[in-house]
């Protein structure tokens, strides 16, 4: 029997998996009508052919972000169309278009103009994407809403060029998407007087929204009864103890119900659902070290070191060990620092600015996110 047939005929807990797919835009977006109504709020000017304000949304990883904007632009297509006004909304992720100029590229060949991903200076670029609207290829009087989704390593690596671009564009309004309040440190005084920016803030959901949330998506994914009733809410729970990632919470879904038919049983257990959390909290570890550079596992082995040996771990200390430990083939203790908030926003440290007392200054305290066990495993292994 041919492999694919075999593997078609195992039983399965799941009716239509793609529901639980991170790509899945569902039409409806429990806990997160006010946000919605808040960007709704400020893009509904396009609607007069008035460039709406900037604006910035934050909120910790899967709080609903991504999903809001995409939910939004939808709808303001949809009303754009019928009232045949000229408003267009793009959106970029930033993590695949890592500079102004890629970014910058991307839009023009979004918009039907062929821009090389190379090779042309940055002012050609930008050239092109303003002649997009002085030449009306749109027609009159195109709005157009740039989505900059985690904006923030590119503001990090690329400075806030793309922002004084796009903020110089006129019927430009952009919303910029970030997982850190603090990204805008990035953004020079001379961009942020011209961003006229709204801010709209995504809350962590609480394990009963989460509830909500993942009711919806079981009606569509798995077939009738096949969730032991303790999952849904230990699923949520554990993902609102998790910052309230409704993304952690599908996945934890997705797992258990991938270990039923594994395991061959018709029904998801409860226990399922902790054995998926070992394994999404392996797998994440992994990857993420499996794919550092060999300076930055230095960096990772170190506080290793100090976590190991229950220190308090400053970056003054991380950077003594590390010297210890590269022998000599060390980067500078810059670097170091910029390696740190890599790793933080990886989500493997956290860290702490702390004072000392009047006069000592202020200190950064890094603390491990992640299990030791694992994560030694997955850097030796
Ligand atoms: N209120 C919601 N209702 C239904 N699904 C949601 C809701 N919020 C988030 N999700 C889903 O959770 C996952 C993470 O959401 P996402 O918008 O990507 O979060 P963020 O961009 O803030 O990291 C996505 O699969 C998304 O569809
Ligand atoms: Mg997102």
């Amino acid at each position: 029997m041919n492999i694919f047939e075999e593997l078609g005929e195992k039983e399965s807990v799941f009716k239509c998996k793609k529901y639980l797919d991170h790509r899945f835009l569902p039409e409806n977006l429990p806990h997160r009508d006010e946000q919605i109504k808040s960007v709704a709020k400020y893009w509904i000017e396009a609607l007069s052919n008035v460039t709406p304000p900037d604006v910035t949304i934050y909120g910790k990883t899967g709080t609903g972000k991504t999903a809001v904007a995409k939910f939004a632009r939808k709808q303001l297509e949809q009303v754009a169309r019928d009232k045949n006004v000229n408003v267009r909304v793009e959106y970029i992720r930033c993590t695949d278009y890592t500079t102004e100029y890629q970014v910058i590229a991307r839009l023009c060949q979004q918009m039907g103009q062929d821009v090389p991903y190379r090779g042309w200076t940055k002012g050609e670029v930008i050239q092109a994407f303003r002649n997009l609207f002085k030449k009306n290829v749109f027609g009159k009087n195109l709005i157009l809403i740039i989505v900059l989704d985690e904006i923030d390593i590119l503001l990090k690596n690329d400075g806030d060029g793309l922002l004084y671009t796009l903020t110089r564009t006129e019927n430009v309004s952009i919303a910029s998407i970030s997982n850190y309040v603090e990204f805008k440190q990035f953004i020079k005084p001379r961009v942020k007087s011209s961003l006229r920016d709204r801010e709209i803030v995504f809350p962590p959901y609480n394990a009963h929204q989460l509830v909500d949330i993942l009711n919806e998506r079981v009606q569509m994914s798995f077939k009738d009864k096949a969730l032991q009733k303790e999952v849904i809410p230990l699923c949520a729970a554990m993902a609102a103890r998790e910052e309230g990632d409704a993304r952690y919470a599908l996945d934890l879904l997705r797992t258990s119900g991938e270990l039923a038919n594994e395991k061959g049983t018709e029904m998801v257990y409860e226990n399922y659902v902790r054995e998926a959390k070992d394994q999404i909290e392996h797998n994440k570890v992994t990857d993420i070290v499996m794919t550092l550079p060999s300076q930055q596992k230095k960096v990772l082995e170190s506080l290793l070191y100090l976590t190991n040996r229950k220190e308090e771990i400053t970056s003054g200390r991380l950077y003594d060990i590390y010297k210890e430990i590269t022998k000599g083939d060390s980067v500078s203790y810059r670097r170091i620092f910029d390696f740190i908030n890599e790793l933080e926003m990886l989500g493997l440290i956290s860290t702490k600015t702390v004072s000392r007392g009047r006069g000592k200054g202020r200190t950064n305290i890094i603390d491990l996110q992640c299990d030791t066990q694992l994560l030694e495993d997955a850097m030796w292994q």
